[in-house]
């Protein structure tokens, strides 16, 4: 397994999804990791991520001195690069000017094992993102890249098993960059890429087996990615000890309410317990217009729901969640006080402390790709696995101002068509994230000879990498006019329908 450091690189998740598509194990701590527990973690790798600061500057983070004495091969990207280059007694300086984009590294020296493949072909095509460089290289390494603007761009010292790139190889950009961090993991580091699907899952089932015994374990259900393969996962495990609470508030989407009892409790044997609860929620949102007061609402109302139906599952003494890995993820980022991305919104929110309950939480470890990955191997739909994120209050933050069930009824079958055609024009994989929303606005039309007073459908599509930033999806006129048409004349109650062009930011991806 590897054992990454992070600087605080915008890109230090990209290196650690790279090393899992090699199918190997990595985790991502802080710079600071304390040696004994790098030395327990027994790393067959380290590798230091970029990062914003200079290594020169007073207070620029560091590693242990002893990091490098380890004997474990050490993989330094950008500011890991500097840092190890200092470390050793080379000279790190303020570049010119900064370098950001495209550059071609040129090969210099003998390539050794990690570089051998990059420069088969000559120059290979880079990502730069520094504004400091190495100048002079310490004793023992070799240069074996250079750019046009940097003079030392790849070292090496094979001996040591330290190499060092001033380019960043996990991202896209780099076209042979994923292939380098492919052959440091599995050729220099030795790791025999086991992390596959049929493994992960194995290894996950023998230890839910094993922390849960014979006692009992609770999920709440919610149709998403990641409970439903948390679900599926444990009931794998431990079959009928697993039971499902599925919350039908009356905010979900057309059917859904019905496709997951099939999914679970139907094909795949799931012990699920569907909770009807759509009126008492519409009651409770009555005459509420605020978007934070309907939150609250609607996640409180989920709590005291789940609450209800887990006390009367005799001796249920553990909590599943389907938490993922990136939002455990401890970043130097988060440490330095600087922005990070944690959700602030969960779909199944804090439980109250005296219910005493267990965490499992099987995901723990996973990135998305890898939760669809297992997700498929075990069976569920490909649709259900690959749908876009849908938020824990569902259509009571897609229906602006008051909830009502008329107005929910009526954007569910505008935003069932819509996701339709999504899906047999091809653009559904494309796009993050889209849905419909209700405007409880009424706008005049004619239909037939008549004049008609109906409310308005915004249709919103976006692509996003981490949902922070957002841009609208340029979805062709024909399509849009062909789903516009559609909706008009399916569902009643609704003469117009716009579509939203506005990025995040400055709008936000949901209306509220
Ligand atoms: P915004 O609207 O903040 O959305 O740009 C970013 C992402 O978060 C989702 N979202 C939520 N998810 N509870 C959730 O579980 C919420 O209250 C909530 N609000 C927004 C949104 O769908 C998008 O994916």
């Amino acid at each position: 397994k590897i054992l990454i450091l992070d600087f605080g690189s915008q890109y230090t998740q990209l290196i650690a999804r790279r090393v899992r598509e090699a199918h190997v194990y990595c985790e991502l701590h802080p710079f600071d990791m304390d040696l004994q527990a790098i030395r327990a973690f027994e790393p067959s790798g380290i590798i230091l991520s970029g990062g914003p600061k200079s290594v020169y500057e007073e207070g620029a983070p560091v590693v242990e001195e002893a990091l490098f004495e380890l004997g474990v091969p050490v993989l330094g990207i950008c500011y890991g690069m500097q840092l190890m280059s200092r470390h050793f007694g080379g000279r790190v300086v303020p570049a010119g000017k900064r370098e950001y984009g495209h550059a071609n590294l040129m090969p210099c020296g003998t390539p050794g094992p990690l570089f051998n493949d990059f420069f088969v072909e000559g120059k290979s095509p880079v990502w730069m993102s520094h504004g400091d460089h190495v100048e002079a290289v310490p004793a023992g390494f070799e240069v074996v890249g250079y750019s046009d603007n940097a003079p030392v761009c790849a070292i090496q010292n094979v001996e040591r098993n330290l190499y060092g790139v001033q380019f960043h190889p996990e991202v896209n950009h780099t076209p042979r960059g994923e292939q380098l961090l492919d052959t440091f993991v599995r050729q220099v580091c030795g790791c025999t890429g086991q992390w596959t699907p049929g493994h992960i899952i194995e290894d996950a089932v023998n230890r839910i087996r094993e922390q849960v015994g014979r006692e009992r374990v609770i999920l709440g259900l919610s149709g998403g990615v990641d409970s439903s393969v948390a679900a599926a996962l444990i009931q794998r495990a431990i079959g009928d000890q697993l039971v499902c609470v599925f919350v039908d508030n009356g905010l979900l989407r057309l059917d859904e309410g019905d496709q997951v009892m099939r999914t679970f409790a139907q094909n795949m044997g799931v012990n699920v317990i569907r909770v009807n609860a759509q009126d008492r929620f519409m009651t409770a949102l009555e005459g509420v217009e605020d978007p934070e007061r309907k939150r609250k609402i609607i996640g409180n109302l989920f709590v005291e729901i789940f609450e209800e139906e887990s006390v009367r599952i005799e001796d249920a003494t553990w909590l599943a969640q389907g938490t993922i890995y990136p939002d455990v993820i401890e970043s130097a980022g988060a440490k330095t006080g600087k922005a990070h991305n944690i959700k602030s919104h969960h779909n199944v929110g804090g439980l109250p402390e005296h219910m005493k309950l267990k965490l499992l939480e099987p995901l723990r470890e996973l990135f998305k790709d890898e939760v669809r990955a297992i997700g498929e191997e075990l069976g569920l739909p490909h649709q259900m696995v690959y749908r876009h994120p849908f938020p824990g209050p569902g259509l009571g933050v897609r229906i602006l101002g008051e909830v009502k069930k008329e107005y929910a009824d009526i954007l569910r079958r505008a935003d069932a068509i819509y996701i339709e055609e999504l899906y047999r024009t091809g653009h559904y994989d494309k796009i993050s994230q889209a849905f419909a929303v209700f405007l409880p606005v009424r706008s005049v039309g004619v239909m037939g000879d008549g004049r008609t007073y109906e409310y308005v459908i915004a249709l919103r599509a976006v692509e996003t990498r981490d949902f922070m930033t957002a841009g609208w999806y340029p979805l062709p006129y024909a399509e849009m006019a062909h789903i516009s048409g559609r909706i008009i004349n399916e569902v009643k109650g609704v003469n117009r329908v716009v579509y939203d062009i506005s990025s995040k930011p400055p709008a936000t991806i949901e209306w509220e």
